[in-house]
């Protein structure tokens, strides 16, 4: 494997110019093709961004010897044919988030991975920046005390558009899979799979969930208590509350920059400022994993992602969101 990861991207829309930002502070990676059915715009991210290579289809940047690995940013329904075209050409996969509609899809997408023996991983950006490995390391060794209850949130306003990503069931629209996705894959990195799972949604005109009050129970005893939407502006914040104390993100919590520990009547603050669009610390993260032969990231496993898809299928089975892809699954 060569010392620098040559990226390609399959569709790179509106999230895929983040990626482009973030790669520029990996020193070891670079952005080297992207693949989008409208050339018009192959050729203005490919001039914005500088790509040397671009391609008018998927099949062809797969194909490419001079491509390293795959970033999959198309809209949701396409992360598992996408994720399959790349890992069957065999190509280490980077797929947005949610990293399919269900956990049937995740759990297709994991065993192909696995049987070709390359490199697959969701793209849960949020997880990969320093302030999240220092949580981890503060819960792992037990200093504030241990995790009983995960509070968080992520709830924005849009505007109602039937065709948009957001709001159509073909698109495998809601704001579970855009958005609640988030604090469902915080609680399961702080607290691994729950045993129960409930939850209320207010569903919209396009039969979506648009948003939801999420409560997740933990063999531990522990719970979560998680709300999301694409109706409603949430605070955006996040509070681990302990045996001993506290651990919160300002808003965004997403963007994980600052965290206060409080133990007791002792705080310590902490703050890491990403260095550009905050995807940096995922492409460092599968560059690296790639670079020394892993097929998967010991910081997000394909076994969690598919555990989180889970939590997420009981919820919408729960509300009565089904979309109409996987009427044929
Ligand atoms: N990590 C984050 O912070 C973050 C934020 C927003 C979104 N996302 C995720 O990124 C994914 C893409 O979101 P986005 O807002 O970037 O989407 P977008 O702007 O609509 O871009 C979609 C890209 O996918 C391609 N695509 C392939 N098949 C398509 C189809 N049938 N319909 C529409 N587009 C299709 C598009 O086509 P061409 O081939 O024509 O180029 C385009 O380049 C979503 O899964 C979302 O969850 C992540």
């Amino acid at each position: 494997m060569a010392d620098t990861i040559r990226w390609g991207i399959i569709g790179p829309g509106s999230i895929a110019h983040r990626f482009a930002e973030g790669i520029t502070a990996v020193p070891d990676a670079t952005l080297a093709a992207i693949a989008s059915r409208t050339p018009e715009r192959a050729q203005s991210f490919g001039d914005k961004w500088n790509v040397p290579k671009r391609y008018n289809a998927y099949e062809d940047l797969v194909a490419d010897p001079e491509i390293d690995a795959v970033y999959v940013s198309t809209p949701h329904p396409y992360h598992a044919p996408c994720s399959l075209l790349a890992i069957e050409a065999g190509k280490p996969v980077l797929c947005e988030k949610p990293f399919t509609v269900n956990a049937a899809e995740a759990r297709r997408v994991a065993a192909a991975a696995r049987k070709k023996g390359v490199f697959a991983m969701e793209a849960m950006w949020s997880r990969f920046f320093p302030i999240m490995a220092r949580l981890r390391q503060i819960v792992a060794d037990g200093s504030a005390g241990e995790v009983r209850l995960v509070h968080a949130d992520f709830g924005f306003r849009a505007g109602v558009n039937p065709e948009s990503r957001l709001f159509s069931p073909a698109l495998a629209g809601g704001g579970l899979l855009d958005v609640g996705v988030y604090p469902v894959s915080l609680a399961s990195m702080l607290l691994g799979k729950p045993d129960r799972v409930t939850g209320v949604a207010t569903l919209g005109e396009t039969g979506v969930d648009e948003s939801a009050a999420i409560a997740l129970g933990y063999p531990s005893g522990a719970l979560a208590s998680l709300t999301t939407g694409i109706r409603v502006n949430t605070p955006h914040t996040a509070v681990i509350c302990t045996t001993e104390g506290s651990i919160s993100f300002p808003a965004p919590w997403w963007v994980p920059e600052r965290m206060t520990v409080k133990v007791g009547r002792s705080s310590a603050e902490y703050h890491e400022p990403k260095q550009a669009s905050g995807f940096e610390y995922e492409i460092a993260e599968a560059s690296r994993c790639i670079r020394a032969g892993l097929t998967e990231s010991p910081i997000l496993p394909l076994d969690e992602t598919i555990a989180v898809m889970d939590t997420m299928d009981q919820l919408r089975a729960l509300w009565g969101v089904r979309y109409p892809m996987e009427e044929a699954q």
